[in-house]
């Protein structure tokens, strides 16, 4: 493929507003830092398979840690998401509760946050029928995430709901207004449409540059995530088989780990340019026992591959052994875990049904 200049353009500009985001992030964190009272987080997740490590190390833990550190927390498993880029749903039900499992085995308290499915919220999804009056045809086609997903799909035709989930993610930030959603750079265009939802309504209806605008512009809050690959090297993914799952024991964690792709050279180097199958190994070891992937490499030495997997093994039992503990209980509880989603699903419902009387009255159809 050759590289236009309308290209690089497209690129500097990417790599521009990613910069912005980044920075942005940057003084949220540290707003947050003096004073979370000011934050509604959203964030989310399709129920479409187990959470694994990379979900736990890189999303997770980050959930967890905004909410303890005062955060209004709002979880949503996107469930209608599900059928976006797929014709069947699959064992969906399970997968919902197992999520929630999940969540709150790494740390989300229900308690504090509100963990609910967009499906069981009417309101919200009426949302979408006003929002897709702001947002133009090309605007949706132009989506690079949607794409992304299109192309995943081997050819599929561009579905409807495909075309405008983003729109349906907008509703999903903005009926509950929150104000910060953390989520990967995958989403960024999501969030921009979400902005955009939001000042052309209140534009649209008279109440942009008024002290009582419908929505708030909703910024999205990457997080330094560290990268963490499959067992294979390539990423992690539930379809490549190369996950550790929060729901493997022990023993399955070790029969992974010891199938680990490596290299034939028995001097253990963090270099991962080089060695990224080996350096993922150490990576993953040194989050798991908070050292240096390099201290951890000396340790290792010429002990070879073998060595390397055994160490790691035993870091990433011990870290996600209170995690496997607290989710075996969870699971085995599914009237509990019902109990959790039919609270949050209620305080979802009563945030939108307000979202929605608002946007009637701003729309004039309060009747
Ligand atoms: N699209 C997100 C994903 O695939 C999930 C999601 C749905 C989401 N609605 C959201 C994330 C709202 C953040 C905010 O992972």
């Amino acid at each position: 493929m050759t590289t236009t200049s309308e290209d690089r353009l497209a690129n500097s500009t990417n790599e521009a507003s990613l910069a912005r985001s980044f920075a942005r992030s940057e003084e949220i964190e540290a707003a947050i830092a003096q004073d979370a009272s000011p934050f509604r987080m959203l964030s989310g997740a399709r129920p479409t398979g187990s959470l694994h490590l990379g979900h736990y190390l890189g999303v997770l833990k980050n959930w967890a840690r905004l909410q303890d550190a005062g955060v209004d927390s709002w979880f949503l498993i996107a469930d209608y998401q599900v059928i976006t880029d797929r014709d069947g749903v699959g064992t969906l039900r399970q997968r919902v509760l197992d999520m929630i499992a999940d969540y709150i085995a790494s740390g989300i308290d229900p308690d504090r946050s509100t963990i609910f499915t967009h499906s069981a919220v009417p309101a919200l999804n009426q949302l979408m029928l006003p929002f897709l009056s702001l947002v133009t045809e090309s605007e949706l086609h132009r989506n690079p995430t949607v794409k992304a997903e299109l192309d995943a799909t081997d050819g599929r035709a561009m579905s409807g709901l495909l075309l405008t989930y983003p729109v349906h993610q907008a509703a999903d930030i903005l009926f509950c207004k929150a104000n910060i959603v953390p989520v990967g750079q995958d989403q960024l265009p999501h969030i921009e449409q979400t902005r955009l939802i939001a000042q052309r309504f209140d534009r649209r209806y008279g109440r942009a540059d008024t002290d009582r605008p419908v929505f708030r512009r909703p910024d999205a809050l990457l997080s330094e995530a560290p990268d963490i690959l499959g067992t294979d090297g390539e990423k992690m993914s539930k379809s490549r088989g190369n996950t550790i799952e929060l729901r493997m024991n022990a023993d399955e964690t070790a029969k992974m780990l010891r199938k680990a792709k490596t290299d034939a050279d028995r001097v253990i180097t963090f270099d991962p340019v080089n060695r990224p199958e080996v350096s993922n190994l150490l990576l993953i070891a040194s989050i798991a026992t908070e050292q240096t992937p390099e201290a951890i490499a000396d340790q290792i030495g010429d002990k070879g591959a073998g060595a390397l997997k055994t160490l790691a093994t035993e870091a990433v039992n011990e870290m996600l052994a209170p995690v496997r503990a607290k989710r075996a209980e969870l699971v085995a509880d599914e009237a509990y875990l019902l109990e959790v989603l039919h609270a949050g699903n209620a305080a979802a419902n009563a945030e939108a049904d307000a979202t929605l009387d608002e946007v009637r009255s701003a729309m004039q159809m309060n009747y």
